[in-house]
């Protein structure tokens, strides 16, 4: 009888692997075709440089999830063509003002802008048949210039003053798209005089280009981008970066937390996010210098005149760049805040070399200033949370300042921590 037994268990023990294995199998084949089939999705090309703004990866940051018991995300703008999260408002101030008929191809879409928007203008523009021309602050990164002129946008660098100032940057900007309104509505004049061709005119006509030398003449009108006021840049984020995290995290998310130069990431998002769960918790990082955390905690910015913008946001204030503003623009007006905190320059210094070392993440400024609010949210929160912020730039285009030793040592910046003990995490 045991031989039987034993040929039984045999027997009873082949047919059970064999079934296992056909069933793993199975598995193994419909997985592979599914997985299969999601990667030919994914890999499909994408339709022009266009078509590679967003969608960009939400990754988790081991070393801050690990620290503080959160799962703490970070959406890695930095990886969108133009390097920076500034690609999906210059797509999207472009395509709206193409379709409203404000902007035609071949003209210039001009902008007063610290860098990173110029730099998405100057990407995005040629793939519509216009061109960029950029206003920029001097006391901004030199690269950033260099990357703007190497893109073939034309740059003006100028002192920066107020906002109240008609020559501050974002004000010679405006009036620089006016300018090549003007030029280009004059131009059609001349070549419609008595319904002869211009070039017919025989030299008898006045020449804009001698009026008004330079290289404004040369584009077919001009649209002033106004990413400050301009609510195309709320709804770059409201249509685009907010839903994409929904999604990304299944809508598990708790919180979001990101500093505002614009307010146009933190208003299109947590605008998004709350829309879609009210639990959702929203924060603002305010650098120094900055009024916003004022006016989000107390209701006022620090004084009247800085709710005026009449105060210049001192350069020496803050480091980091893009970021802190003493006035309320038309986008931050937008967001829907449940509270702010405030970081200083050493935590983001710190935060950039913690994040450096640990996860391999190089950050420009205020990617590390939004990982010091979500640290600042974790610590507020409690473990067990699900905290989103965004990766904005990438370091690259912070060599001169942010990572430069001798300028942090300058304002006595230089990086000491071994750890995460700036952020009072052991
Ligand atoms: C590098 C960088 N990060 C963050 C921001 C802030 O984003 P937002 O303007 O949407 O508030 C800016 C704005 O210019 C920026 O240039």
């Amino acid at each position: 009888m045991a031989p039987v037994r034993t040929t039984g268990a045999i027997v009873a023990s082949t047919a059970a692997i064999s079934i296992s294995m056909a069933i793993f199998s199975y598995f193994l084949f419909f997985k592979k075709t599914n997985s299969t089939l999601h990667c030919n999705k994914k890999k499909k090309p994408r339709n022009g440089v266009v078509d590679a703004i967003g969608n960009t990866p939400l990754i988790r940051i081991n070393s801050l999830s690990e620290a503080t018991g959160c799962e703490i995300l970070g959406k890695c703008e930095f990886l969108n063509p133009g390097g920076s999260v500034k690609d999906r408002v210059a797509l999207k101030v472009i395509q709206e003002a193409l379709e409203s008929g404000e902007l035609s191809p071949g003209g210039v879409v001009t902008e007063g802008s610290a860098g990173s928007t110029a730099i998405s203008l100057a990407t995005v523009a040629p793939a519509f048949g216009c061109k960029c021309h950029v206003v920029i602050p001097d006391d901004a990164a030199i690269e950033k210039s260099q990357i703007l002129e190497a893109l073939g946008a034309t740059v003006e660098r100028v002192r920066p003053v107020s906002i109240t100032h008609r020559d501050h940057y974002v004000n010679i900007a405006k009036r620089r798209a006016l300018e090549a309104n003007e030029l280009a509505a004059k131009d059609k004049k001349v070549s419609q005089v008595d319904g002869k061709d211009r070039d017919q005119m025989d030299g008898c006509v006045p020449d804009p280009e001698k009026e008004n030398p330079g290289f404004l003449s040369h584009y077919n009108g001009g649209f002033f981008a106004d990413q400050f006021e301009n609510l195309a840049n709320f709804r770059a984020h409201y249509e685009g970066t907010g839903p994409e995290i929904w999604e990304q995290t299944d809508g598990n998310v708790d919180a979001f937390v990101a500093a505002a130069g614009t307010g146009g990431t933190v208003a299109g998002v947590s605008t998004f996010l709350q829309e879609k769960s009210p639990k959702i918790k929203c924060f603002l990082i305010d650098p120094p210098g900055s009024g916003l955390f004022n006016k989000v905690t107390r209701g006022v910015m620090y004084t009247k005149e800085e709710a005026e913008g009449r105060r210049l946001k001192n350069p020496f204030d803050t480091i980091t760049e893009g970021i802190g503003i003493n006035r309320l623009t038309k986008n931050f007006m937008m967001a829907k805040l449940d509270g702010a905190f405030q970081g200083t320059d050493k935590e983001a210094v710190e935060m950039s070399r913690f994040l450096l070392k640990n996860d391999g993440l190089f950050l420009g400024s205020s990617s590390a200033m939004n990982c010091v609010g979500a640290v600042q949210v974790a610590k507020a929160l409690g473990p067990g949370h699900t905290i989103v912020t965004i990766l904005c730039d990438n370091g690259m285009r912070h060599l001169s300042k942010f990572y430069d030793p001798k300028y942090l040592a300058q304002y006595g910046l230089t990086p000491t921590a071994t750890g995460l003990e700036f952020m009072s995490i052991k």
